[in-house]
């Protein structure tokens, strides 16, 4: 009989984002808190409900160097206010880790920032497409159509997670819809366009 690790070979349903065997974790509106940049939006949709955003169902096969992770992750399409849902982002603990991201199905991006030189970065996630987040990246995925969005991340054992940064200061950047189209604009000025009913956030 041939020995194999446990998880050596899986199974996953993306539309379920269930794999077999993985855990999964999920993250409801309400654990979104600080994500999204219109507040007086979430405070108003998390009044009358509390829907499930993304999943991840995470194998972990091996600890250790050389060792790889990877998560199947799932997220509903919508928005709050007019930017689309989102995971909460993150910098890997160990800074120079890369990840893979594969497209499975859906329409989306993920937005990127350099933590070094604060350069962001958006692009799209489909199927069949495949994104490379270099290291000292914060990554953060969106799901900019009207489908369910998944896709694969593959990551180094070691890579770790940092929320921090994001529960500090959040991206530089926000992708909202604006005149039915996905549009990346800095977060001051979709934050200053709320304050004042009629301007409007893209960049002239
Ligand atoms: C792992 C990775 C993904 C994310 C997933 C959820 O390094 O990048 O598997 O963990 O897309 O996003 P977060 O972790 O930001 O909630
Ligand atoms: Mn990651």
């Amino acid at each position: 009989m041939i020995e194999r690790l446990a998880q050596q070979l899986t199974e996953f349903d993306p539309q379920s984002g269930v794999i077999e065997g993985a855990p999964i974790i999920e993250r409801r509106l309400s654990d979104l808190r600080g994500s999204f940049a219109d507040r007086e939006a979430y405070e108003t949709t998390l009044a009358e409900a509390d829907p499930v955003i993304y999943t991840v169902a995470l194998v972990e096969p091996a600890q250790g160097e050389g060792a790889l992770h990877y998560g199947l992750g799932r997220i509903v399409p919508g928005r709050i206010g007019a930017e689309y849902y989102l995971t909460k982002g993150h910098l890997h603990a160990w800074r120079p880790a890369a990840e893979i991201y594969v497209g499975l199905s859906g329409e989306g991006a993920m937005l990127l920032e350099d933590e070094r030189s604060g350069e962001s970065r958006l692009l799209s996630l489909l199927p069949n497409s495949v994104v490379y987040v270099p290291g000292f990246s914060a990554h953060r995925t969106i799901n900019t159509g009207s489908t369910l969005l998944t896709y694969l991340g593959i990551y180094s054992a070691a890579a770790g997670h940092d929320y921090s940064f994001i529960a500090g200061r959040n991206f530089r950047q926000v992708l909202v819809e604006l005149d039915g189209q996905p549009t990346l604009t800095e977060r001051s000025r979709f934050l200053a366009s709320l304050q004042t009913p009629g301007a409007n956030a893209r960049h002239e």
